[in-house]
């Protein structure tokens, strides 16, 4: 039977904004132009697709420029009517009335297929939207980079060059005031940024989520480099992170729409606490959305290309449910299925964990 050919594609991005995703558009944009197909592109996330319902075309001229621009040109929210994440891998239905809605107005554009940029959450929905009948295919977008299924998300080089960038300039007035200094960074459930951050930023402990941390263990770490010369001491800490039989520290006391609540603060708590136990002055900094605003790295403009036009190249093989994925150096497709429901964590044992640890680097743990 002949298949009814590719004309018009529709690509919206959704969740947490993040440095590449206007790589990603205009990636689609050019590939999808090479083949004569139309793009809309919906105009902050998957509400767009609804009353009242907002999109632009997009074609490759107008798209020239946005490839070094931070956020998204599109627009995103991680609120709304379509958020599909309770907590940590849990999936919430999407009313099926608002399901429909957005099928109609898939159907009433005349569109054949739908690229969904988004995390966890984001992709979780797309499928929802798959299975009301919309075909989707998904890109994996992240500062945290805790996707299942692809070895890395754009987005993440970026928010790592800001924390290296930051704990470079700490160390300089952190040594010349011989200060405890703690580094807030970004991280709900993963501690990637923390690890690869303080990694390459030159951290003394790194503090992660999944390792939870002792603060008997870290005031001793502190002492011992006091003793060992050390006038300074660099501390990363992830919002996630927690301290062993204590709670996470949050911003609020009530659940947000995604089921989830703001972090943040534990930056500050450890400086507080530090200072008390060790005796030398201590300062916190929380670096916040400054990891997912601005310009995208070379390494996260070339992946937010390649999944661009590998989201188009799926397409074109009607692999509809499946999303791009950077696996063995190779940008394929998975089952958005395989990558949505459970996050990608660091492992305690791992070797960059292990290379940290041999380096002096104190998790708190031991
Ligand atoms: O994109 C994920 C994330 O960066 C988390 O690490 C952080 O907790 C959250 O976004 C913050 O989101 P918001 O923009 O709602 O403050």
């Amino acid at each position: 039977m002949k298949r009814k050919p590719i004309k018009k594609i529709g690509v919206l991005t959704s969740g947490g904004d993040c440095p590449g995703l206007n790589a990603v558009i205009r990636g689609v944009v050019r590939a999808a132009a090479e083949r004569e197909w139309e793009v809309l592109g919906f105009t902050d996330g998957y509400e767009g697709m609804i009353t009242p319902v907002r999109y632009r075309r997009l074609d490759a001229a107008g798209i020239d420029d946005i490839m070094a621009m931070g956020g998204t040109i599109l627009g995103t929210t991680n609120k709304g009517r379509f958020v599909a994440k309770v907590g940590e891998g849990n999936k919430a239905v999407i009313p099926r009335a608002i399901l429909s809605e957005a099928r109609e107005t898939f159907e009433g554009l005349g569109l054949d297929a739908l690229v969904c940029i988004g995390g966890d959450g984001s992709l979780s929905t797309a499928l929802q939207l798959q299975e009301a009948g919309i075909p989707v295919v998904g890109v994996p977008k992240t500062i945290d980079n805790d996707l299942n299924a692809t070895a890395m998300t754009f987005g993440f080089d970026s928010a790592v060059a800001v924390v290296v960038d930051a704990l470079d300039r700490l160390h300089t007035t952190a040594r010349s005031h011989k200060r405890l200094m703690v580094v807030e960074v970004m991280g709900r459930h993963a501690g990637w940024i923390a690890l690869h951050g303080g990694l390459g930023g030159g951290a003394d402990a790194i503090l992660i989520p999944e390792i939870p941390y002792r603060m008997d263990k870290l005031v001793q770490f502190v002492k011992n480099r006091t003793q060992d010369g050390f006038g300074s001491t660099m501390v990363v800490v992830a919002e996630g992170a927690k301290e062993q039989g204590k709670k996470l520290a949050t911003k609020e006391a009530k659940l947000r729409d995604a089921g989830e609540v703001r972090l943040g603060g534990i930056g500050e708590q450890l400086a507080v606490a530090l200072e008390a136990a060790t005796g030398q002055e201590a300062r916190s900094v929380s670096l916040g959305h400054l990891q997912r605003g601005g310009t995208p790295s070379a390494l996260d403009r070339i992946l937010a290309t390649r999944f661009g036009v590998g989201a188009v190249r799926l397409i074109e093989q009607r692999r509809f449910g499946q999303m791009v994925s950077y696996l063995r150096y190779h940008v394929g497709g998975v089952p958005i299925a395989k990558a949505v429901g459970t996050l990608r964590t660091v492992d305690p044992g791992c070797e960059t964990v292990a290379a940290a640890r041999s380096v002096g680097i104190c998790f708190g743990d031991d």
